[in-house]
């Protein structure tokens, strides 16, 4: 069974709504045309739309035309990223410095496809919802949905989403029980000594030497503490010190990011991090103050979930396009939390082998799979709400 041949039809619709996304980027919490839009598309539809849920979030829900207690939801992510695009086609951003650079007008897109086809067939039994939710980038828009009571005023028994994936083939899918992508953590180290003269360093401490020092031996965290078994990044992301050719600066900050899969290796690498830092400075001299905030827990997929979303993927592409050991990702998403609440499956779709990477200037969703990722939503559906 390949792709819904109802949806295939209105590929153009989906072509011209994804760039028309595309060209009017809009950043977390801030993504009112980007809401309005999808609002429109789906009222149009004829669904009732529930607007607010942390301030842009949207949630429309739809009954099968047989009945049935079972309800699922379906999420979508709507959010831009802080990238000047690179790209120079006509769809390309008009809003200076913001860029659809992850693909999420195409995640949109996609599941705007997927309701106008189940609106007009309802070819299931029970409810689905479908959720649009704001800032996926570094805010957790989809923990804010939670907090304001997403699943209690919209019941669901499991949620699933999905992401594409540059590097898969066009015309595949990849998936794995368990966690398919880390934890996001931040750090910010500030390091103090005291500033003085350049040219009289014995009269101060130098914080960027101890700043150096501690990049430096943050590299054994990963590399020498945790198990060469398990998995953790330490990334330190920015430096920022110092104004002047001749002038040793009062402070030194430094910020990055941690990456793991597992609690233990989590608390691990924060102990680690702050046990460098302080001992590195404290022998130079000089002291640090940290911050450490947890912001996204790993994304763990349910095993039953899994074979549900698998199979379906399989039935649109064929087993072979269907990889089910997929391989985690250090990246990380904020879906986790809605897996955190629910059971349910994250799943990847291929943008193409020789895509941009996500993030990138260059990045551009690929068009070509978005009645793909439609189809999968809806035969999701019509499997589960039997
Ligand atoms: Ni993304």
């Amino acid at each position: 069974m390949p792709i819904v041949n109802r949806i295939a039809d209105f590929h153009p619709d989906l072509t011209r709504w994804r760039r028309e996304l595309h060209a009017h980027p809009e950043t977390a919490f801030e993504e009112h045309r980007t809401s309005d839009f999808v609002a429109a598309r789906l009222e149009e539809f004829g669904l009732k739309v529930h607007r607010g849920l942390a301030g842009t979030g949207l949630v429309a829900s739809l009954e099968g035309k047989r009945s049935g207690s079972h309800t699922i939801a379906l999420r979508a992510d709507m959010d831009a990223l802080d990238v000047a695009e690179r790209n120079h086609f006509d769809h390309a951003s008009q809003n200076p410095g913001k860029m659809h650079a992850c693909g999420h007008d195409g995640h949109t897109t996609m599941l705007l496809g997927a309701a106008r086809y189940l609106a007009e067939t309802r070819n299931f039994a029970g409810t689905v919802r479908f959720i649009f939710q704001p800032a996926e980038e570094n805010e957790g828009g989809g923990r804010v949905m939670i907090e304001e009571g997403l699943f209690e005023k919209f019941p669901a028994e499991a949620v699933f989403g999905m992401h594409n994936w540059p590097g898969l083939p066009t015309g595949t899918f990849a998936v794995r029980e368990g966690p398919i992508l880390a934890a996001f953590d931040i750090f910010e180290l500030t390091v103090k000594g005291k500033g003085s003269h350049a040219a009289m360093p014995h009269l101060g401490v130098d914080p960027v030497v101890a700043a150096a020092q501690i990049v430096s031996a943050l590299q054994t965290i990963a590399s020498r503490m945790v198990s060469p078994l398990d998995s953790a990044v330490v990334t330190v992301t920015q430096i920022h010190g110092g104004d002047t050719w001749n002038v040793i600066p009062d402070e030194v900050v430094l910020r990055g990011t941690c990456r793991s899969f597992k609690p233990e290796v989590q608390a691990a690498t924060e102990t680690a991090i702050r046990r460098i830092a302080e001992g590195v400075a404290g022998a130079l001299g000089a002291s640090v103050e940290m911050r450490y905030e947890r912001r996204y827990p790993p994304t763990v997929n349910s095993a039953a979930e899994t074979i549900l979303a698998a199979d379906t993927a399989a039935d649109i592409v064929g087993e072979s396009k269907v990889n089910r050991d997929a391989t985690p990702s250090m990246g990380a998403e904020d879906f986790a939390f809605m897996l955190g609440e629910k059971p349910g499956c994250y799943i990847l779709v291929g943008n193409g082998e020789d895509a941009a990477n996500l993030h990138n200037p260059h990045y551009d969703f690929n068009d070509e799979i978005l009645p793909l990722g439609a189809s999968y939503w809806a035969r999701l559906v019509e499997r589960v709400l039997v």
